[in-house]
């Protein structure tokens, strides 16, 4: 009998791991809500509704969608041009690729993706403070990955 009970009390600590590791991995001041997404033809992104044009997209009072394209070796919007979203808003990343496997990077945070060409990323952040963040591709994607990165500002 004494063994389900080490059982339990094993398991129980382990749940409580977990769920400190997951607090602890949020940033500051920026917190990644949930983690979802679809697919889109890489073929025709040019023609996209949203990733032919990608960039900010007001949607409600503080909500935002952010259509992000990432390509060898940029961010689109991000590397030219940074993203710029207010304070205090709620924004929706969409993030795909038009060619190989990149990674879409918030530095210092938890909000981080992988860009896959025929999938949409899709995170949602909450932006309570001003600063700015740097964007990086964290997979390698050719010669010119380890100069693709881009520029957050929250205003
Ligand atoms: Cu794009 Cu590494």
């Amino acid at each position: 009998a004494y063994e389900k009970l080490w059982l339990a009390l094993a398991l129980v600590l382990i749940v409580g791991f977990i769920g400190t590791i997951t607090y602890g991995a949020a940033g500051v001041g920026i917190e990644m809500i949930d983690d979802k997404g679809g697919t889109v033809d890489p073929a025709t992104l040019d023609e996209h509704p949203k990733f032919g044009d990608p960039g900010v997209e007001k949607t409600g009072e503080n909500q935002y969608d952010v259509y992000v394209v990432a390509r060898q070796f940029v961010f689109e919007p991000g590397t030219t041009e940074p993203i710029r979203v207010p304070e205090g808003s709620t924004v929706t990343f969409h993030v795909t690729a038009s060619d190989v496997i990149h990674g879409f990077e918030v530095v210092g945070t938890n909000a981080n993706t992988m860009a896959i060409p025929g999938q949409v990323a899709e995170f949602t952040v909450e932006f309570d403070e001003p600063g700015e963040y740097g964007l990086l591709c964290n997979e390698y994607c050719g010669s010119g990955h380890h100069v693709m990165e881009g520029k957050l500002v929250v205003m």
